[in-house]
């Protein structure tokens, strides 16, 4: 996408005092991903689009006399990698801006060092309402929270499913499937249905079959289910195997094609709510796909929400006017309606972001927005 037509037509007022005719400054943007680990399929789709922005930005010359350049490291999915990656964008590569990490659990732990080395980070897929931006006022999150998105795809598809029964499954060793499981229980109560059952299990685990058993014994007509992707996978191929045919939904960390790449047919019927509508033909997002197109590269919604935490941070920057760590958060204070492949994307006092989230359900092997 180009930066957006408002940077091309305010370009030349806003972006004077940046470099000269002669001199480009780099602007560097450390990104902190789950390139292994449990969470390694996120990453992964997280540094396509976050590579394809950065040359987006530098390809549109939007920021005349910055060149943005991205520094990614592997978060390995855990605490002690992710603040061991923070420290050296911080006190290493001077990195102006922080993207990551990939998981909730990992921020809860890294983003507290750029918080106090006034670092401003950019989250782009941490869903856990709580824990996140509330570390500090250099902390700006791009992805919707649970609190965001279940509650409202949940009385969707119960308008549309009529089920009054949930059974209830969720990682309980984990900062997003945690509070993910926290939203669903809320959301669960105030819509009245009735839980038949509440099970747990924990990242290393594959096999499922006990809690499972439990819940089916309680004849639910919905399983709920809060977990991370390689979980998710295993729950919802075992679900079938013991003959559960009902729907499934599941949170944020269902919003992989891993799912389907892992649990094959068994993942037809899984709903879940997601941050991007893939079919939007909303400008921004036509012309990401265009971009990914061109790559042969089928983006996921972690993929485009990458994209648009880097174009946030382009945006700050032509708001501000330079690229330095309190300028790119100054620019996040004055960012507004920013045209993005989520749609219009705004931040709100809180910092967490603000855009329409969609409902997509596993059909045919793929995602599908449900209309
Ligand atoms: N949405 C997941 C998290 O917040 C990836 O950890």
């Amino acid at each position: 996408m180009r930066l957006a037509p408002r940077i091309s037509l305010l370009v030349a007022a806003s972006l004077l005092s940046i470099g000269s005719a002669h001199a480009e400054t780099v602007v560097k943007i450390g990104a902190a991903l789950s390139l292994t680990g449990p969470a390694a399929a996120y990453g992964a789709q997280q540094k396509v689009g976050i590579l394809a922005a950065v040359e987006e930005v530098n390809r549109s010359g939007a920021l005349k006399g910055v060149k943005l350049e991205a520094v990614i490291e592997d978060d390995a999915s855990t605490k002690e990698q992710g603040i061991a990656v923070f420290q050296r964008f911080i006190n290493k590569d001077k990195v102006a801006a922080i993207i990551g990490p990939t998981l909730s659990n990992t921020a809860t732990a890294a983003d507290p060092l750029a918080q106090g080395a006034r670092v401003p980070v950019v989250a782009v897929s941490n869903t856990a309402p709580k824990g996140i931006t509330d570390i500090g006022d250099f902390i700006w999150r791009v992805s919707l929270t649970e609190g965001q998105v279940i509650p409202g795809a949940l009385k969707r598809l119960q308008a549309k499913l009529g089920f009054k029964k949930a059974g209830v499954l969720y990682g309980n060793d984990d900062a997003f499937t945690q509070a993910g499981y926290n939203v669903m229980k809320a959301a669960t109560e105030a819509m009245a249905l009735e839980v038949v059952g509440t099970q747990t299990f924990a990242k290393p685990d594959k096999d499922y079959t006990a809690q499972l058993t439990a819940l089916l014994g309680g004849k639910p007509e919905i399983l709920i289910v809060s977990a991370l992707v390689e979980n998710a996978s295993g729950i919802v191929a075992q679900a079938r195997q013991l003959g559960w045919q009902g729907p499934i939904f599941g949170g944020n960390g269902f919003n992989s094609p891993k799912l389907m790449g892992n649990a094959g047919p068994a993942a037809e019927g899984v709903y879940v709510g997601t941050a991007w509508n893939k079919v939007s033909s909303a400008a921004p997002n036509q012309a990401f796909l265009k971009n990914m197109a061109a790559r042969a590269h089928e983006p996921d919604q972690f993929c485009a929400q990458a994209w648009t935490g880097v174009m946030a941070i382009a945006e700050a920057i032509r708001l501000s006017g330079k690229g330095g760590r309190e300028e790119v958060r100054a620019g996040f204070l004055k960012l507004k309606a920013l045209p993005t492949p989520l749609g219009t994307f705004s931040f709100l006092e809180s910092r967490d972001g603000s855009h329409d989230p969609a409902l997509q359900v596993v059909k045919d092997g793929k995602f599908q927005i449900v209309q």
